[in-house]
Formats: C-alpha cells, sequence, structure tokens
C-alpha cells in the first residue's frame, strides 16, 4: 500500500468552509470524516499520508483513526488509480453469479491483473466486497457507476466503450 506522496495537502477557503458548514449538523466534529475524506480523493485523485494528517488536524482526531476508516472502506484509494477504476465484487451474490469469471475475463481484457493498471493508465482492477446491490448481481463499479447483471458480453463491451471515450 503505497502512502507516500510530496503533494502538499491543503483544502481551499471555500472547501474548508463546506467542512465548517457540514460540522454544525454533528456532535462530534470526526462525524464529518468521511466527507472529508470524499473531497481528499476528489481532489487529489487518492489519499496519501499527508491527505490522512491533514484529515486528522482538522477534525481533531488522531491519523490512526483516519487509517482504520481509509482502509475499512473500499471506496477509498490510497494509490494512485487509472482513469476508469474497475471495482468487482465478489462477495457471495456476486461469486454465485459468475463474478470470478468476469474478474478473469476483465484481466484477460486489459492485460493486467486485479491491483495493477494499465500502462496507459486507462484502467485500474480492484477487487472488492459487497457493493450492496445483490439483487443485481454480478455488479461492477466503474468510478461512481454500477453495472449491473453483467455477463462476459457485457463486460467486454463496457471495455470497449470506455477505451473508446
Ligand atoms: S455481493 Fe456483490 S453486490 Fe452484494
Amino acid at each position: 500500500m503505497k502512502l507516500e506522496s510530496t503533494v502538499e495537502v491543503q483544502f481551499s477557503e471555500q472547501e474548508l468552509q463546506t467542512i465548517e458548514n457540514l460540522k454544525t449538523r454533528y456532535l462530534k466534529p470526526d462525524s464529518v470524516i468521511l466527507e472529508v475524506l470524499y473531497l481528499l480523493q476528489e481532489k487529489y485523485g487518492y489519499i496519501t499520508r499527508e491527505g490522512m494528517k491533514y484529515a486528522a488536524d482538522l477534525l481533531g482526531i488522531t491519523e490512526e483513526h483516519v487509517l482504520g476508516v481509509v482502509t475499512f472502506y473500499s471506496m477509498f484509494n490510497t494509490q494512485p488509480v487509472g482513469k476508469y477504476h474497475l471495482q468487482v465484487c465478489t462477495n457471495v451474490s456476486c461469486m454465485l453469479k459468475g463474478a470470478y469469471s468476469l474478474l478473469k475475463k476483465i484481466e484477460s481484457e486489459l492485460n493486467i491483473k486485479k491491483g495493477e493498471t494499465t500502462p496507459d493508465g486507462l484502467f485500474t482492477i480492484s477487487e472488492v466486497e459487497c457493493l450492496g446491490s445483490c439483487g443485481t448481481a454480478p455488479v461492477i463499479q466503474i468510478n461512481e457507476d454500477y453495472y449491473e447483471d453483467l455477463n462476459e458480453e457485457k463486460v467486454t463491451q463496457i471495455i470497449k466503450e470506455l477505451k473508446n471515450r
């Protein structure tokens, strides 16, 4: 897990104000930790060690607390990912509906393994836990979008379309 970076982490005045406004809705400042982490990821692409320290200082909590949250949720990246982040759910419902075959198909189509990024920086593959859409298994999440009721043909088509964007 890469956590090092030389990029200085700093929210803008507007971003800081957004966080301050959110804090007023809760009894404890650390209740907005997910919003802070989302903002960090949106701004920098992934969450570095510096980002975690920044979040900890902003919320008055320990870096270990932030690290625990970042590593608990699969939607947070601790290293750079490609333009398209393919997160393949292999939890029970998806597994029973062929998730591992889909994962193999995606690896084969992109010529990389899970956890890797294509040399052109376009695609990263991750294996993730339940995405909360078990009724439409198998499911993959690409960036913010869900792709459901998948099969190998659909996956091939999706990748083709993403390559041509
Ligand atoms: S098991 Fe895949 S979405 Fe729930």
